[in-house]
């Protein structure tokens, strides 16, 4: 194992993009930013310095961070921000995982901008369960907005409005050859005929599903979150915020060419609920004997979080109300504290560990939708789980104001997708049908629109653990919340103490 080292620098940059130049954050003046490289069992330190004037954070999506929330990144989660003029050191194992993650700014909307891609090799002598490709490619879909991305979020949760569509999707930062003056903003790929091509493709953007394709090939699907996964092939992969695939691409063109790529908006519905939940159902781990041991047959503690949206009063805002986005009609606080920080020490006041395991009432969660009485309540409120203890989550998708598609990411964890379905989850009916075989394995997963996803973990990873739905904006409404699990000190499996640079609140 080798210690790995970046430096990131934040800064802003000036990028131009459809024919308009604006300042944007990036790292390094990279837009998408640098990608990290490492092996299985390397240590990685980040060392971020803050030269922008907004505050940073960085989230390393789908990493662990076995014991070590300090350097999870999600602002005032797991730590605070990193303010203007200094700089802090993300310092962590890379362990037990290996294939495609990303990492992305986790404070406000600055994601729209700061991301970039991680890609973990596997040890050496352990090749991938797949053909080995002649070339790999790192291809992050991703947004661009001429408008500054404060005032985008400022119409989002203040004006408790939806705000405009960005101008363009982008792969790798492009926009791609449709956009006017972008000829040389265009990804392109040089391929041969008859080879094979491995593609760690990442969905960066802040509030689109999007679906993949490339025109006259097909796909092999190998692995998704980096887990190996049962390689299946499609036409086109369906890919949520937050999520990442890696497709082979095996080349059928006649001669060498260059696939130029191009997103083309609306080329399936966005909301297309069939085609993503048909894809999602083809998705199946590699059922190793080691895999199946992981695989909670039994379930500790079970939890149903039903996702709606909700109502606030709010005099500053288009028709004094505003929009709110509930996990058991809670909509989420975000505390000036962070939470790992307020646990570990001990600070009252911060939070309160009484999340509800099930919503107040139960009622007929996709029948017509449910406008009245909402009841909506804003607060800092977490669920405790047992250190070790497995646990089940089902979270129910509802028509409070209108049914939705939402992908929910969790912190800290890899979780099994052991089921999923359309209308309301039977408690009955449904657990008989859960694949305990070979569920995929993620730490993203999409609720369908009007629908339903259980998954299941084993809380064996002790911190503050944050969990959201990946569009930014129903994050911004909050529809999020966290798990406190904790062993106790003084173990080798309690929370790490924190790092001396860590930013004060
Ligand atoms: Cu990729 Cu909490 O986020």
């Amino acid at each position: 194992a080798a210690i790995k080292k970046y430096q990131f620098d934040i800064q802003v940059k000036n990028v131009s993009r459809l024919c308009h130049a604006k300042p944007i954050v990036t790292v390094n003046g990279r837009f998408p930013g640098p990608t990290i490289y490492v092996r299985e069992g390397d240590r990685v330190l980040v060392n971020v310095t803050n030269h922008a004037q907004y505050n940073m954070s960085i989230h390393w999506h789908g990493l662990k961070q076995y014991r070590n929330g300090w350097a999870d990144g999600p602002a005032y989660i797991t730590q605070c921000p990193i303010k203007t003029g200094s700089s802090y050191t993300y310092d962590f194992n890379v362990t037990g995982q290996r294939g495609t993650l990303w990492w992305h700014a986790h404070i406000l909307w600055l994601r729209a901008t700061v991301y970039g891609a991680v890609v973990i090799m596997p040890k050496p002598g352990n090749p991938f369960p797949f053909p080995q490709p002649n070339r790999e490619e790192v291809i992050i879909l991703g947004e661009w907005w001429h408008s500054d991305v404060e005032e985008i979020e400022r119409q989002g949760n203040k004006m408790g409005l939806p705000p405009n569509m960005s101008d363009a999707h982008t792969i790798n930062g492009k926009p791609g050859p449709l956009f006017p003056c972008s000829e040389k903003h265009t990804f392109a790929m040089e391929v041969e005929s008859g080879r094979t091509y491995l593609l760690r493709i990442i969905n960066a953007a802040l509030n689109d599903e999007l679906f993949f394709a490339i025109a006259g090939h097909s796909l092999t699907v190998v692995e998704v979150d980096a887990v190996y996964t049962k390689p299946f092939t499609t036409q086109s992969i369906l890919i949520a915020p937050g999520q990442t695939t890696n497709p082979q691409e095996y080349s059928n063109t006649k001669a060498s060419q260059i696939l130029f790529f191009q997103l083309f908006p609306n080329c399936l519905p966005p909301n297309d609920t069939e085609s993503a939940l048909s894809y999602n159902k083809k998705l199946r781990s590699l059922n190793t004997p080691q895999f199946l041991a992981n695989v909670p047959q039994k379930v500790d503690r079970k939890l149903f979080y039903t996702i709606g949206f909700g109502k606030d009063s709010c005099p500053a805002c288009v028709n004094g109300t505003r929009l709110l986005a509930t996990l058991n009609n809670i909509s989420f606080v975000m505390p000036e504290t962070a939470l790992l920080q307020a646990h570990y020490f001990n600070l009252k006041g911060v939070f309160k560990a009484d999340f509800p395991d099930k919503p107040p009432k139960a009622f007929n969660y996709t029948g017509a939708p449910l406008t009245a009485n909402l009841g909506t309540a804003r607060a800092t409120r977490l669920s405790k789980i047992a250190f070790n203890s497995t646990v089940e989550l089902v979270l129910q998708d509802t028509n409070l104001l209108t049914v939705e598609s939402h992908p929910f990411h969790l912190h800290g964890y890899n979780f099994f997708v052991v089921g999923t379905g359309i209308g309301n989850f039977d408690p009955v009916k449904d657990p008989a049908e859960y694949n305990l075989v070979d569920p995929i394995e993620r730490n993203t997963v999409g609720v369908p629109t009007g629908g339903w996803t259980a998954i299941r973990f084993r809380a064996d990873n002790p911190g503050v653990w944050f969990m959201h739905c990946h569009l930014e904006l129903h994050t911004g409404w909050g529809l999020k919340t966290a798990f406190v699990v904790d062993n106790g000190p003084g173990s080798d499996q309690s929370i790490l103490p924190p790092p001396k640079d860590l930013p004060p609140c």
